[in-house]
């Protein structure tokens, strides 16, 4: 199947600061390519150069198959997009800012009003339709904003972190609703600074770090890459976490890791046969255990062992980052919602 999105050796410079050093992207026709990168990577950069909002200063670019650069009209009849902030005009209802859109992309009074009516009820916002945006959620907020890129109905819909800031309800709503674009047979280009949004909705993800692309592969291929499962033990009894932890260290090479919260103890694991040996010495010990897992290297581990820091980290990681780092999601969710904020 064809490509709908191709970029190479795509660069941008802004003054002295390098945004893109040359990167590659691809995404079939009717799937999902997660942009995965931390602040300042040049997601946001990519996404403005492929929607023609921006021209690059040296690769090449097609959507659907046309140049972003040489037929930048073609393309934006092609695509939607969902900006990192908010695109909506907070004083105009819901309503009124889906029937604008429409106007502007030339649909008569009447097909405009029926467009936005629909919209709003697939995203679950008719009740609040007569209101103005400003006294939305900010999951409405969202809401909307994918609404108002979806009334031209785009085959191509980039999404600049759609859900930076939200609750994880919100987030899990929103994730619903790209799903079903997709079974629609829409293309989207998804920018996220979440692993597990990359992991949920990605068909294939691209690691971007400082402008350049670390590392490509479906969710599965770039967690083997890092290869081994982590295994995750919280004792019942958490004063006994630091025998816990004797306990992992001598059965297994890696060093085992004890989250901030002081309440597991985690362990990089590259074989599975230790795991009857160390039941059995935490058996021994009359150590009680509430949770005992086992699951893959999250995608969080992966940007640890490709980039050296953590995908909420700037580059400056501290060993004490390093260290604490079980529960990254939690983490990186609280690093998105005060940067959302903060701008
Ligand atoms: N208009 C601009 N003028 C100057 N520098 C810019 C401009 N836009 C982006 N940059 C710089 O280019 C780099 C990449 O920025 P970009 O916005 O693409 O990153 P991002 O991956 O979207 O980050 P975030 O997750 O914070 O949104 C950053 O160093 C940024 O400061
Ligand atoms: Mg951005």
């Amino acid at each position: 199947m064809s490509d709908a999105i191709r970029a190479e050796g795509l660069t941008k410079n802004f003054g002295k600061t390098c945004a893109l050093a040359g990167i590659d992207l691809a995404a079939r026709t009717g799937t999902v390519l997660g942009v995965l990168g931390p602040n300042g990577a040049g997601k946001t950069t990519a996404v403005r150069i492929l929607t023609t909002l921006l021209q690059p200063d040296s690769g090449k670019a097609t959507v659907g198959g046309y140049d972003v650069v040489t037929d930048a009209h073609r393309v934006r009849q092609l695509v939607g997009l969902t900006g990192q902030y908010a695109s909506v005009d907070d004083g105009l209802t819901g309503t009124n800012n889906l029937v604008m859109i429409g106007r502007l992309l030339g649909l008569g009074r009447r097909d405009a009003r029926a467009r936005a009516g629909e919209l709003l009820a697939r995203f679950d916002l008719s009740e609040a339709a007569s209101r103005p945006v400003k006294t939305y959620s900010g999951g409405m907020r969202r809401r909307i904003d994918l609404a108002a890129s979806l009334v031209g109905r785009p085959r191509v819909l980039f999404l600049d972190e759609p859900t930076t800031g939200l609750d994880p309800q919100a987030r899990s709503d929103v994730w619903e609703m790209i799903r079903r674009l997709v079974t629609e047979g829409v293309t989207v280009l998804l920018t996220t600074q979440y692993l597990e949004e990359a992991d949920q909705l990605a068909d294939e993800i691209a690691v971007i770090d400082h402008g350049k692309v670390i590392a490509t592969g479906t969710p599965d291929e770039l967690k083997a890459r890092v290869g081994g499962q982590v295994l995750e033990v919280v004792p019942a009894d958490l004063s006994r976490l630091a025998e816990v932890r004797a306990v992992l260290a001598s059965w297994t090479s890696g060093t085992p890791v004890q989250d901030p919260s002081a309440r597991r103890v985690t362990v990089q694991l590259s074989k599975a046969n230790v795991l009857p040996g160390i039941v059995r010495q935490l058996d021994d010990g009359g150590i009680e255990l509430a949770e005992f897992s086992l699951h893959k290297s999250s995608l969080d581990e992966v940007f640890l062992t490709l980039t050296g820091h953590h995908a909420e980290e700037d580059g400056s990681e501290s060993e004490a980052g390093k260290d604490g780092a079980r529960n990254p999601g939690m983490a990186r969710q609280a690093a998105g919602a005060t940067k959302g904020s903060a701008r």
